[in-house]
């Protein structure tokens, strides 16, 4: 898998969390090493790959003065390699119970083999048992002074006040689509990977944000033969083509009820799920919407065609009510495509 491969192990490797990584390189340098951190935020976007650095770190002999891991000290290569007995990744969605941390706990006062810190990185820790919470949060509140932890989550409003209150928080956050495009270009070219720019751009926007989910993706596209198009993307990956929102959006400005009609039976028979489609063109509404309120909302990316509509603001909501309702009803609908008709139908009406 293209992600693996492409994992950074280097600070400066990842991508975007600038924050992190340098209150991280901070404590490295001034030798103030909390006990325990929370990395909280979407999925992919570099939690447990942080955690994994800055274990690596903490133990590597010759740390570069920018705090990063040479990756060729014993340290790092057996940590590089996952045998390293210092650093421990327990996942606490298939270990959530109190043997568990009782288990870790008599780990933890057991010094490192290699005399340096011992790192436990706890990955889903909002999955642990309250029992299990509560025998965690024993440890921390006194832990062993070579004992750093990282608890990992996508769901911080799950940990407990009393937990929050004694680790330092990071919170990731979604990578933006300009970014996940520049790391899939330099992921196609090192893998020889021969895909059209705006190909790598529908990746970049659909994955809301994850880098892993847009490499697993890229991933999925490696067998074709010869240059991969923006149409093989979207077809390979399920995704509605962004001309889509803006052709229904013309139909919809021009007040031209028939071709409205005739485009979601079109695409209904071409395959796209029409739920799908219709979230996604409430999303592309509402940037048409925020770039008529501010323009200096547009950001670079899959964008260009939402600053060219005539219509105004009471228009766009309007549209967005009407298939806000007519996505919540394509579900339980007789006929998929008969909610998204009468909402052009109400909103068409003379
Ligand atoms: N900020 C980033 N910079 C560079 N690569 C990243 C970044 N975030 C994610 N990736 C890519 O995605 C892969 C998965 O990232 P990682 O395991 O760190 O995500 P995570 O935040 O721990 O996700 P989860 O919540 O699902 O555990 C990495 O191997 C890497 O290829
Ligand atoms: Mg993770
Ligand atoms: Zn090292």
């Amino acid at each position: 898998m293209l992600y693996r491969k492409y994992r950074p192990q280097t600070f400066a490797q990842v991508v975007g969390q600038e924050h992190v990584v340098k209150t991280l390189k901070g404590a490295l340098s001034t030798g103030r090493i909390g006990h325990a951190y929370l990395f909280t935020g979407p999925r992919g976007t570099g939690k447990t790959t942080l955690a994994r650095i800055f274990a690596k770190a903490l133990n590597c002999a010759k740390r570069d003065k920018d705090g990063d891991p040479d990756n060729s000290c014993p340290s790092c290569l057996t940590t590089n390699e996952g045998r390293s007995l210092d650093l421990i990744e327990i996942d606490a969605a298939s270990n959530r119970g109190i043997d568990e941390i009782r288990n870790l706990k008599e780990s933890a006062l057991v010094a490192a083999p290699s005399g340096g810190y011992k790192v436990f990185v706890i990955d889903e820790v909002h999955m642990l048992t309250k029992d299990a919470f509560n025998a965690l949060l024993k440890i921390l509140e006194e832990p062993p002074s070579h004992v750093v932890f990282v608890l990992a989550t996508t769901e911080p409003h799950k940990i407990l006040p009393t937990v929050l209150s004694r680790v330092q928080r990071f919170d990731f956050r979604r990578l933006t689509p300009s970014q996940i495009f520049t790391k899939l270009k330099e992921v196609a070219m090192a893998e020889k990977i021969n895909i059209e720019d705006e190909g790598l751009k529908a990746i970049a926007v659909s994955s809301d944000g994850a880098l892993r989910d847009a490499e697993v993706s890229l991933s999925k596209l490696r067998s074709y033969q010869g240059k991969i198009t923006v149409d093989d993307v979207t077809s390979a990956l399920g995704l509605v083509p962004f001309r889509y929102h803006s052709e229904f959006m013309g139909y919809l400005v021009a007040d031209d009820k028939v071709s409205a009609l005739n485009f979601i039976q079109r695409i209904h028979e071409s395959g796209v799920d029409l739920e799908h489609f219709t979230k996604d063109f409430i999303e592309y509404v509402r940037r048409v919407l925020m770039f008529k309120i501010n323009p200096a909302v547009l950001t670079a990316i899959g964008e260009e065609s939402v600053q060219n509509w005539q219509i105004d603001g009471s228009k766009l909501v309007k549209i967005m009510n009407l298939f806000i309702s007519a996505r919540n009803e394509i579900k339980t609908s007789p006929v998929v495509q008969l909610p998204l008709e009468l909402a052009v139908l109400e909103l068409l009406q003379p």
